[in-house]
């Protein structure tokens, strides 16, 4: 590695700083937004249980000292109150000093269904980088594999299912009849299913919530080996975020089936509307910060716990620059001084 001098030493040191400052913030975010959400759970309002939990987003971004930009959002301006794409958030210093630029791609309630049903699963989250640093992904779906840190170059989107299964079995040094693979339950996912099925794989299908599914994929001991189908495009740049922190493994490719998409991806300067991305290319940023709060349990996070006056949340908060990925259990006691803190 080349020396570094010591203004370079300095600037690495600042950026990683500020990414960490910054990653602490966003968690309040996330925790907030999983915390009104989770009031709403089972309510079968799905509404509510979004419209809530992007109102304590916006609320708790709106304190950060940042220039935030949204790029991925709850829509285009006209279709979303708040938390649309190309809207400005966060806080200038009273002293007028220099803020960070940041793009920050939100989905506030991912699995809304599950909120509204208390069916485990949903999350709130958020990926934040520096300017240009996440894929501005227009509102579509996207084919996805994800897989974990072991399995790096061994699938391919347009390889047979079978092929991709046995050179993940391979890498994992077990049986391909050993896989579980997360499917959404959704009919356009029925051929898929059956090749799953016919290679003998297990599988797991969900009703919603491909984001969190994908994170599972990427870390050991979740009992989720990859996720295969096609989800939304924006939780997939979010989830390309966090598989670049976790050294995981992710292709996605736009599904461009309407006119008014290809207009949209021509708008973005998309030439190659099959291009194969990775999370490379998904989330390009060099400090990227993914941030997510549990609302109700799920494979990695436990959902929101209140007790009398207390708050207990469950999150994950990984920076790729400082290279950190922590787990964070939160008692929140700042509602009144009865509130009792327990270990475990
Ligand atoms: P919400 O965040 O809107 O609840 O979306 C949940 C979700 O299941 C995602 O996880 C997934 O990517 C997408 O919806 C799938 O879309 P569809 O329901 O149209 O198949």
């Amino acid at each position: 590695m080349a020396t570094q001098t010591l203004p370079e030493i300095r600037a690495r040191s600042f950026a990683q700083n500020l990414e960490s400052d910054l990653a602490a913030q966003f968690l309040s975010v996330v925790e907030n937004a999983a915390i009104a959400s989770a009031h709403t759970m089972g309510r079968d309002d799905r509404h509510l249980s979004d419209q809530v939990a992007t109102e304590a987003m916006r609320q708790t971004m709106d304190g950060i000292p940042m220039r935030g930009r949204i790029v991925i959002g709850e829509g285009e301006r006209d279709e979303a109150p708040m938390l649309y794409i190309g809207e400005k958030v966060g806080a200038e210093l009273p002293d007028g000093s220099e803020v960070p630029e940041v793009d920050i791609a939100v989905d506030p309630l991912e699995g809304t269904n599950l909120c509204a049903t208390g069916a485990p699963g949903s999350i709130t989250v958020l990926a934040a980088s520096e300017r240009d640093g996440l894929l501005n992904a227009p509102d579509c779906y996207m084919e996805k594999i994800v897989v974990g840190p072991s399995c790096k170059n061994a699938v391919e989107l347009d390889a047979p299912v079978a092929d991709n299964l046995k050179n993940i079995a391979k890498r994992l040094e077990r049986d391909v009849e050993d896989l579980v693979v997360i499917v959404l339950d959704r009919p356009r996912h029925q051929k898929l299913i059956a090749e799953i099925r016919a290679a003998g794989s297990r599988i797991r299908l969900i009703s919603d919530g491909d984001l969190s599914a994908g994170i599972a994929a990427a870390v050991l001991g979740t009992g989720v080996h990859a996720v295969m189908g096609s989800g939304g495009a924006p939780e997939g740049v979010i989830t390309a975020a966090a598989i670049r922190c976790l050294n995981g493994y992710m292709l996605g490719r736009l599904v461009i089936d309407k006119p008014e998409l290809e207009e949209r991806i021509a708008c973005m300067g998309i030439k190659d509307k099959n291009k194969i991305y990775e999370a490379e290319d998904l989330a390009p940023g060099k400090r990227l910060i993914f941030a997510a709060t549990g609302v109700t349990d799920g494979a990695l996070l436990k959902g929101v716990r209140f007790f009398g006056e207390g708050t207990r949340t469950s999150s994950v908060i990984m920076t790729l620059s400082t290279g950190k990925v922590r787990f964070v259990d939160s008692i929140h006691v700042e509602k009144g001084p009865n509130v009792k803190v327990r270990f475990s």
